[in-house]
Formats: C-alpha cells, sequence, structure tokens
C-alpha cells in the first residue's frame, strides 16, 4: 500500500478542472492519479518505469475508462512518447520510489526487508547486484560519496571490497551487515541518529542504478515539447539532490517559468504522523510560460545564466 503524499496541496497547484489534460509521470500506486480524476472531469496520463504498476494502472482504467491512459516507460523519453498527442495542462512528478517497491523484498531495495539486492525500477539493467560486486573500490566509493553524501564512504567501499572477496554480497542484508560493521566504531557517535547507518548507502546505490538524477533533468528540460502555455507543475523530492536539480532547472528558465509557491510546501506534523514517509517529501509548483524568445527550433529551451 503506498499513501500518496501531500494530495490536496498537489491538486491546489495542478488545478484539474474539466477537460483538462494531465500527466502523472511518476503513477506508482496512483494515488495522486485517482486524486486528480476524482476532482473533475479531466483526462490523466499515467506513466511509470515500473512493469509492477500496469496491474494497479488497469483498475484505474476500469473505473475512469474515458478519462484515463497508461504508458510505461521512463519519464525522460515523455517527449517522443507523448509526441503525437494534443499538449497537456499539467504535470506532476513525485520522485523516488514507492512504498510497493520498498516494501517487496523480492525487489531488493530495503535494508529493512532482506531479499536479493536489485533495486531496478525499470526490471531490467545493471543491478545493484551488479553494481556492488563488480564495481571498483574507487568509483563504488565515489557513488556513496556522489549520492549518499556519505561521510564513510571510502570506508564502506574499502569494507565491500574485502567481504566480496570472500563471496558475493547477494542480499540486502548481507550489505547492510557490511555497512553496519563499518560503522561499529561510531556506534556512540551515531545513537542519537533516527537514521539507520545503511540510510545512505542504500539511496546512492539505488539512485546511481536507476540513473534518477539525470532522468530528472531530461524530463524537465522537455517539458515545453508535449506542455501548454500556462501549464501547471508540481514536484515532490524527496532529498536535497532531486530538489537542487528543480531549483536549477527552474533557475535557468526563469522567463519560462513562474513559481506558483514562493517558499517550499511541506507535509503537515499531523500528514507526517498518519504517515511518516512523508516527513521529507518537498513540494514545488510552477507555471510555464511558452515564450517564443526563449525557445529553439526543436522547442527545448535555450539555456539562460
Ligand atoms: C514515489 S512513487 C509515486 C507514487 C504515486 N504518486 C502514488 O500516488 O502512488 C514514484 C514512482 O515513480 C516511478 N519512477 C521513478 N523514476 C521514474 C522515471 N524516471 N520514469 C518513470 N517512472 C519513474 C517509480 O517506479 C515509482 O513507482
Amino acid at each position: 500500500m503506498h499513501t500518496p503524499v501531500l494530495v490536496t496541496e498537489v491538486l491546489s497547484i495542478l488545478k484539474p478542472t474539466s477537460g483538462k489534460r494531465i500527466i502523472d509521470a511518476t503513477f506508482g500506486g496512483g494515488g495522486h492519479s485517482i486524486a486528480i480524476l476524482g476532482s473533475s472531469d479531466c483526462y490523466v496520463l499515467g506513466m511509470d518505469r515500473d512493469p509492477d504498476a500496469i496491474d494497479r494502472a488497469v483498475k484505474v482504467k476500469a473505473e475512469y475508462p474515458s478519462n484515463f491512459d497508461f504508458v510505461l516507460g521512463e519519464f525522460d523519453k515523455l517527449a517522443n512518447l507523448t509526441g503525437d498527442l494534443e499538449k497537456f495542462d499539467g504535470i506532476l512528478f513525485d520522485f523516488g520510489v514507492s512504498s510497493f517497491q520498498i516494501d517487496d523484498s523480492s525487489r531488493g531495495f530495503a535494508f529493512s526487508h532482506d531479499g536479493k539486492l536489485d533495486m531496478r525500477m525499470s526490471k531490467c539493467g545493471l543491478s545493484a547486484f551488479d553494481v556492488i560486486n563488480s564495481f571498483e573500490e574507487k568509483d563504488l566509493a565515489e557513488i556513496i560519496w556522489k549520492y549518499g553524501d556519505e561521510p564513510k564512504s571510502r570506508e564502506i567501499a574499502a569494507e565491500i571490497a574485502k567481504a566480496r572477496k570472500i563471496s558475493k554480497i547477494t542480499t540486502t542484508f548481507d550489505l547492510r551487515h557490511i555497512i553496519r560493521n563499518v560503522f561499529r566504531t561510531v556506534a556512540i557517535k551515531k545513537k542519537h541518529s533516527k537514521l539507520d547507518v545503511a540510510t545512505k548507502t542504500f539511496q546512492a546505490i539505488r539512485i546511481f542504478v536507476n540513473n534518477e538524477l539525470s532522468q530528472i533533468d531530461t524530463a524537465l528540460r522537455q517539458l515545453p515539447q508535449f506542455l501548454k502555455s500556462s501549464a501547471r507543475i508540481a514536484t515532490i523530492s524527496f532529498h536535497a539532490l532531486e530538489d537542487r536539480i528543480v531549483k536549477n532547472w527552474a533557475r535557468s528558465n526563469l522567463t519560462n517559468i513562474n513559481y506558483i509557491n514562493k517558499s517550499i510546501i511541506k507535509p503537515s506534523n499531523e500528514e507526517i504522523k498518519k504517515n511518516p514517509r512523508a516527513r521529507s517529501a518537498i513540494l514545488r509548483g510552477f507555471v510555464y510560460n511558452e515564450s517564443e524568445v526563449g525557445r529553439q527550433p526543436g522547442g527545448d529551451w535555450r539555456r539562460r545564466s
């Protein structure tokens, strides 16, 4: 079960009135799509890279046969996928992983559930198992530092390299055990931290395996190719790396992009109490205004400094 975050706030950004066409680029469990469809007689195109989302999309399609469609794919290819379609009035990105993915031990995402290391949202390509067992120690250290902001990245990479000489690191619990070994010596310092010591490393490997940051950057740059002028954009980030890409994109397109809210929108204490996974969510809302000056013949934005 995945509880969608900041639903009322997302609706107030997207304003899905009758006849509007909205993309839910991260369909997941469909929570936001269902809320959008339930709020007015609009149309939603749901998308997700995870084949497991198809079954959930089929149920939404049964409920809203003429107002909903689903496409399996990655949102950095949205421009191609929507190429022949009428342009859209809004788009939602709810970045990161869903509870369906985290809670399914066979997907190998979480240090809290034992399963074969995997972490692939699309179920294809390089897995966390491949990265952990075959990447050079220095590359692992860089990934853990760059995408996890983990100060002990070098020590963790060294411990991984040592452990895999003895036998392959196969499961999420194997990896968690190795990380915990590194932190044994700093156990007292970490005692009061709410984060498990494995959190940052698992986040880093997941971001790398799924190429998450580059996907976001590419998708945001392509928006003018399939959004109408005055379209509304909602982004939900869960950590600073995602949010930084959104902020940089907005900053470099200030003539085409207006912030709807001056400050970020965070879940209320009440929402966090009901759904602790919402605690790090950061919602931003924008309006896209098409400007001929800002567009190149191919439809991409010219970057402005
Ligand atoms: C936080 S969940 C979204 C939850 C959804 N809003 C809901 O209410 O159930 C993120 C979803 O986005 C999908 N996703 C992440 N990166 C993606 C990408 N580059 N392209 C398409 N889907 C992606 C994941 O597979 C996951 O299902």
